[in-house]
This record gives structure tokens, sequence and C-alpha cells, in this order.
């Protein structure tokens, strides 16, 4: 495996690739490694010649009050959990190689998709991440880019940009990797006192008791989210930011009753600590 720093030497490794008709995998990631990395690294080895895994903490989709700073950051660690995983090269670039300039060129999807959910507490977030996934996409031009299904948001986000700006890119979306008690494998569980990890699978409990009344013909959506939110609020350390539902693909509003796919999602905060989780609920 290959730790690269900068665009140039990243380009040249590619550039064989390129020109030798080798498909090309890409990983986004922001480092603080996990089995849900991993295992978006595994089926990227898979389904391609070359694994390429970025590791950058992107300032632009932290607002000012969040855990830029604070994030997570090992790339020893990360370096070998990516090799083992299956990783060909890490890109590891430091901010002023992919922001040289603070007059800034932003990619921006709009509309209803980055206003709901965490586009409501995090208006600049999903700016911040269309516009790094489309520098390293004109980077490294990978044939295929893979996300976790637990940013599921995001993952809507990114199908609509690639979609509307004709990326020649393909987006494999991977299930959520979860704890053994079903809680989501995040790199911000690491933030979590134990008191506050114990209490936090009350996110997972919540949507599979919702997927249960799913399953069992419940179709309208205030009666889930109310299911989830109560269960989400009778835990002491919980406090909820957002329980919504909404269809796919695009994150559209649904009316009374339930016709199409939908998401389910989940933001709540246990200390300082925001966790989301999601579900898609979708007829047999
Ligand atoms: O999901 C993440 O870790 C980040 O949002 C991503 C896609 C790597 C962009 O910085």
């Amino acid at each position: 495996m290959i730790l690269c720093k900068s665009i140039l030497e990243l380009k040249n490794l590619l550039n064989s690739a390129h020109h030798n008709g080798k498909s090309i995998g890409l990983v986004p990631t922001m480092g603080a490694l996990h089995e849900g990395h991993a295992s978006l690294i595994t089926a990227c080895h898979k389904e391609n010649d070359l694994t390429v895994v970025s590791i950058f903490v992107n300032p632009t989709q932290f607002g000012p009050n969040e855990d830029y700073e604070k994030y997570p950051r090992n790339l020893t660690k990360d370096c070998q959990t990516a090799d083992t995983a299956g990783a060909d090269i890490i890109f590891s670039p430091k901010p002023k190689e992919l922001y040289p300039s603070n007059d800034m060129t932003w990619v921006e999807v709009t509309g209803n998709i980055v206003k709901v959910l965490c586009g409501r507490t995090r208006p600049i977030h999903f700016r911040g991440v269309a516009t790094i996934i489309t520098k390293l996409f004109h980077i490294i031009n990978p044939d295929k880019a893979y996300f976790g299904q637990k940013d599921a948001q995001q993952v809507e986000v990114l199908k609509k940009m690639v979609k509307d700006l004709f990326f020649p890119v393909q987006l494999r979306i991977m299930p959520i990797i979860r704890e053994s008690d079903g809680l989501a494998k995040s790199s911000r569980n690491t933030y979590l006192t134990s008191e506050q990890r114990k209490a936090a699978v009350v996110l997972y409990k919540s949507l599979q008791y919702a997927k249960k009344l799913f399953t069992v013909g419940e179709r309208r959506p205030q009666t889930l989210i109310s299911a989830v939110t109560s269960m989400i609020a009778a835990e002491p350390l919980s406090h909820i930011d957002y329980v919504e539902l909404y269809g796919l693909p695009g994150l559209v509003p649904v009316p009374t009753t339930i016709t199409q796919p939908v998401l389910l999602a989940v933001a709540v905060k246990f200390g300082e600590t925001r966790l989301i989780d999601n579900i898609i609920l979708e007829a047999e």
C-alpha cells in the first residue's frame, strides 16, 4: 500500500492505471476508520483493480461550533486498517493541498434534500461534502465510489449531484455496520461516556420497533414518527434533534399514507455527541 500526500503524486500513480484500462474505486473518508469504513474498502477491493482511500478531515463541512478540531485523527492506525481491508493507495493531503485559496469555488446541491434532517442544524454541511467529493472525483476520476448508508442524507445529496453534473462515476452504497447491540458504527461513538454508550442503543431499538409496526401494516408516517420519538424520549440521557420520515429517492415529503419506500431517520444528542441512524421502510 502506498501513502500519498500530494495531488501530483496521486495523479502520477493513477495515470498508468487509467492508461492501462484498470478500474479504480474510491472510498472517501475522514479517517478514524472503523469496521464500517473497512466494509467499504473491502467491497471496493473486490470490485475494482485499484482501491484508493482518501483520508481527509474536510474543514468545509463542519460548522463553526462543531467538532473539526477535536475530530479523531490517527493516520498510522488508519493506514493499517485500510491496508488490511484491501486499500492500494491512501490519499491523505493537508488542507492547503485541497483548498489552496481562501476564495472558494463551491458545489452546492439545493432544495428540500439539503434543508431537511441534518440540513436544518448543519446548513453548510452538504455544500462542504459536495465540494470535497467533486474535488476528489476530479483528481481521481474513479469508476466507482463507496459510501455508507448510515449517512443516508449524504447519499441522497451525492446521488443528485452525480446525476445533475453528469459525473461518470457509479455510486455504491453499502449497508450500515453495527455493534453487537445494534448501535451503528461511527467515528463519533468514541466521544460517548459508558453511560451514554449504553443509552445510545435506543436509536437502533426504536428504528427496529418502527420496522415491526411497518411490517404489520402501519402506513401512517406520523404514527411511526411518534412511536420512535416516544421510545427515544423515554431514555433520560437522550436529547432528540429530529425524528423524520421522507420518501425515496430524493427525500420528498410523504402524504398521510406511505405508498413508496421511505427513509426514517433520527439524530439524537447524548451530552455533546450527536449520533445519527436510519432505516429504509419498503413494502415487500
Ligand atoms: O462521510 C464522510 O466521512 C464524509 O462526509 C466524506 C464523504 C468523506 C466527505 O468528507
